[in-house]
């Protein structure tokens, strides 16, 4: 990790205007990506997770807000208007290969694609950096040759990460890439992108629910509840430290797989009720709703940054 930083968002939003309202699905989010880190954006379903992925690769436009990428390129203009350049260095592996990866194309082709696209090989080379690709993922030559549907499901996911590999980005948003997996699917994928990012010096944002990937391979690590973060520390030091009601209740809901696990497991805050509307969320705090601490001052004012360290911040009344 560096200390540059590659890519920077302020107080960015996002609404979606629905049947039933106006969901403000990401709303006044504000951080930054060191260059060469895994930063995790954590939360339950419905937090707003994917929603700041899609921004940044620029699926729609944010409704306020800036992301600065590498110092210079405003992200927060229409997709339209990207050059081809800034399409190429940022790629995005989706939670569910399956649907990502065309069922109709050959894994050849569905590689090549983007190679040629963004003209980073000679055409007649083309098959031979497929082939360079597949392999550097941990996939032999022989998987040029297959659908999408012959694949298991970590395959899959490799041929999605080889995809996203081929236009030689510097920053890939995985949105929960390893999440349909089984557990040794799932290890084998994970070791690959930990791998690749070494090697090949690239920034990840890491969207999923899962604490146990997040321990595994993110340096630093940001709780999301509605539209907002609340909490954002050092990996190692989030899990010894939890200090929002909210993380300690992720924390203590996380199945328990061994003794150590078992030792840093927040006590006596049971996940209570389920994540409220994003039509209409909570007053103040959004988490008071479900947190068993919450006062009066937390259902009526939006809490303060709380600086705990250089690093680590924390959004809640409770330290105030
Ligand atoms: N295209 C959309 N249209 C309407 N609502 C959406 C759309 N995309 C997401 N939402 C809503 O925005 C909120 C955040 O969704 P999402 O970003 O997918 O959360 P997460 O990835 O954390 O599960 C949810 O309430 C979801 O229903
Ligand atoms: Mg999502």
């Amino acid at each position: 990790m560096s200390n540059y930083t590659i890519l920077s968002v302020s107080d960015l939003r996002k609404y979606f205007t629905t049947a039933e309202g106006v969901v403000r699905a990401v709303d006044g989010v504000s951080f930054n990506v060191k260059h060469g880190e895994t930063l995790a954006l954590v939360g339950e379903s419905g937090s707003g997770k994917t929603t700041t992925g899609h921004v940044i690769m620029g699926f729609y436009p944010p409704d306020g807000g800036k992301i600065i990428y590498k110092g210079a390129y405003e992200l927060s203009i229409p997709m339209k208007k990207r050059p081809l350049e800034l399409k190429r260095d940022i790629q995005i592996v989706f939670q569910d290969p399956g649907t990502s990866l065309n069922p109709k194309r050959l894994v050849k082709d569905i590689i090549s694609l983007p190679l040629l696209v963004h003209r980073i090989v000679d055409k007649r080379r083309v098959y031979e950096k497929v082939a360079e690709l597949l392999e550097y993922v941990g996939l032999s030559e022989e998987y040029m040759f297959r659908y999408p549907h012959e694949l298991g499901g970590g395959e899959k996911q490799l041929v999605a990460i080889a995809r996203a590999l081929a236009p030689n980005p510097s920053f890939i948003i995985l949105d929960e890439s390893t999440s349909a997996l089984d557990v040794s699917s799932q290890a084998k994928v994970l070791n690959t992108l930990v791998k690749i990012q070494n090697e090949l010096k690239l920034t990840y944002l890491l969207i999923t629910h899962d604490l146990g990937v997040v321990r595994n391979i993110s340096q630093r690590v940001m709780i999301m509840y509605l539209g907002k973060i609340y909490e954002e520390a050092p990996t190692e030091e989030f899990f010894k430290l939890p200090m929002h009601p909210y993380t300690q209740m992720l924390l203590s809901s996380i199945p328990t797989l061994s003794e150590e696990d078992e030792k840093i497991k927040p006590r006596g805050i049971e996940s209570v009720g389920e994540i409220p509307s994003a039509v209409k969320p909570p007053s103040g705090c959004r988490f008071h709703t479900r947190c068993p601490f919450a006062k009066q001052i937390c259902m009526e004012k939006d809490p303060p940054d709380i600086i705990v360290n250089n690093n680590h911040i924390v959004r809640c009344w409770l330290y105030e």
